[in-house]
């Protein structure tokens, strides 16, 4: 305030006292710019030009121009924070005051004038000017703020209705997606009356929108399935999940299944969501009975082949018997055999499978032995070579029995090597090594130690020892180094005996 210099308009039709006033001022503020108008036109134009700091209107000739002079300046947009000192004649002209106050006088000062009273009046409207322009810059200020503000929120606006439009739009496409699903989907309330549903929804219940609106879940479920789908819904209710399956009925009483899975969005609101499972369930359906059928046939033929084995063993133990009535001395032979080979087979660790078949072989391995005439067969002492060949026959007849009863192939074979030895010593077909099965190796084995273990017409039993020295004394020769191994084994470790 102090280093800026005041510019100062005085508007009068007195010069004199304008000047005076001049002279008062620049005395007391030396420097300071004075502009003297001599009306109305030439103080606003000097006004409009430089903008001074104070504008003092001398009204002691013509108060009606000082009033149009202090409307116009104030109307005056540069002018408007420039404060109007008016100078007035009358002490008492109260209602000229308001009107100039109107007009936009600031302050009156009274002649006569004091020059320390002018003086001190102009420095303080100056100071009030310095105030208008700051509250006018201030005001411009927020009103630019507002404007942004303003700008902003239109913008905001604009883009807020934007994305209500695409949120609209997305659930409508929403809606139509769920609208066109291809599975049931439906809203019921606490109670399970339905709220909405979707196309396939109200397709799976066989009713429209508005006859489903008035139902409730219960409505569609078959009578058997009502306590079922009332403690599932009590079950939803507290834990907020369900996964289940439900036979139920259209509106034409057409039954069917659906598989229901459903949510407790609040405590009134469910969602589900349903598909028909009836081709599933039929499918079930008809699998759980071919497997019951199945468990059916399997019991009858497990049974069946239960009596089939039954009746093969008494068969095969008949056979054996009947060849033995006609050998005296070999009575038992078969059988005690047949408990040794399969022994030796289990000491093998051979399968369940192979270990039957050598059974039944050792059972009946000598009933060719029906075709040869019994004075041969139990003749004590030594036998000639003819009767030797008779004896020898037995084998083929034996193979060419089983042959006709159709047993297994194994068992077939092994009866007819059973004579056979690995060096090609044996008979009938005289075979070597690898042409020997390993059934046959092992009746071989059986059969010569429980032979030589045996009374025989032509000889007393010579024991398990004299045995045991002929196997070993042709082991990997005549017989087979495992069947040897595991039959001593036998014997030696395991406490094996022949069976009387
Ligand atoms: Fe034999």
């Amino acid at each position: 305030m102090d280093k800026k210099k005041l510019k100062i308009l005085i508007i009068g039709d007195d010069l004199n006292n304008s000047k005076d006033f001049s002279k008062i001022i620049n005395d007391a503020l030396p420097g300071t710019k004075i502009y003297i108008a001599l009306n109305g036109p030439q103080g606003i134009k000097l006004a409009k030009n430089n903008e001074p700091d104070v504008i003092l209107i001398d009204v002691s000739v013509s108060k009606v121009n000082s009033l149009k002079i202090s409307q116009i300046l104030k109307k005056e947009e540069d002018l408007q924070s420039t404060p109007m000192l008016f100078i007035t004649d009358l002490e008492d002209d109260r209602e000229f005051r308001i009107e100039a106050l109107k007009a936009g006088a600031e302050a009156f000062l009274i002649k006569p004038i004091e020059d320390t009273i002018l003086i001190t009046q102009l420095k303080a409207m100056a100071k009030v000017k310095e105030r208008n322009i700051l509250i006018k810059n201030q005001k411009e200020q927020l009103e630019s703020l507002v404007k942004s503000r303003t700008l902003d929120l239109k913008n905001e606006i604009v883009e807020r209705k934007k994305l209500e439009m695409d949120l609209q739009e997305s659930e409508e496409i929403l809606k139509t997606y769920i609208e066109k699903a291809p599975i049931g989907i439906f809203v019921t309330d606490a109670l399970g009356k339905y709220v909405d549903a979707n196309e396939m929804a109200c397709q799976l219940m066989g009713r429209n929108r508005e006859e489903v609106l008035k139902l409730s879940i219960t409505d569609f479920l078959t009578p058997s399935q009502l306590d079922k789908g009332l403690e599932e819904f009590h079950e939803l209710m507290s834990k907020g999940f369900l996964d289940t399956e439900y036979k139920v009925r259209k509106k034409d009483n057409q039954e069917y299944w659906i598989s229901l899975r459903a949510s407790k969005i609040n405590d009134n609101c469910i969602l589900a969501f349903c598909v028909d499972i009836s081709e599933r369930r039929l499918s079930e359906e008809r699998l759980k009975r071919l497997h019951e059928n199945q468990e059916i046939f399997s019991e009858e033929l497990a049974k069946k082949n239960k009596e089939i084995s039954l009746r093969l063993q008494q068969t095969i133990n008949t056979i054996s018997k009947i060849g033995e009535m006609k050998d005296v001395y070999t009575a038992g032979h078969q059988r005690r055999v047949a408990s040794l080979a399969c022994a030796i087979a289990r000491e093998m660790k051979l399968p369940e499978e192979v270990i039957d078949n050598i059974s039944i072989g050792a059972l009946i391995h000598d009933i060719g032995k029906i075709n040869i005439p019994s004075d041969i067969l139990n003749k004590p002492g030594k036998i000639s070579s003819l009767e030797y060949q008779i004896l020898q026959g037995h084998v083929e007849n034996s193979y060419e029995i089983v042959k006709a009863i159709n047993f297994p192939q194994k068992v077939i074979e092994m009866i007819h090597q059973h004579h056979e030895r690995l060096d090609g010593t044996g008979y009938p077909q005289k075979l070597v090594g690898e042409q020997i099965i390993t059934e046959s190796r092992i009746l071989v084995v059986a059969d010569v130690v429980e032979a030589m273990m045996s009374h025989r017409p032509y000889r007393a039993a010579l024991g398990i020892d004299s045995a045991i020295d002929e196997i070993t004394m042709h082991k990997g020769v005549k017989y087979d180094s495992k069947v040897v191994d595991a039959c001593i084994k036998l014997f030696r470790e395991r406490g094996f005996s022949l069976p009387e």
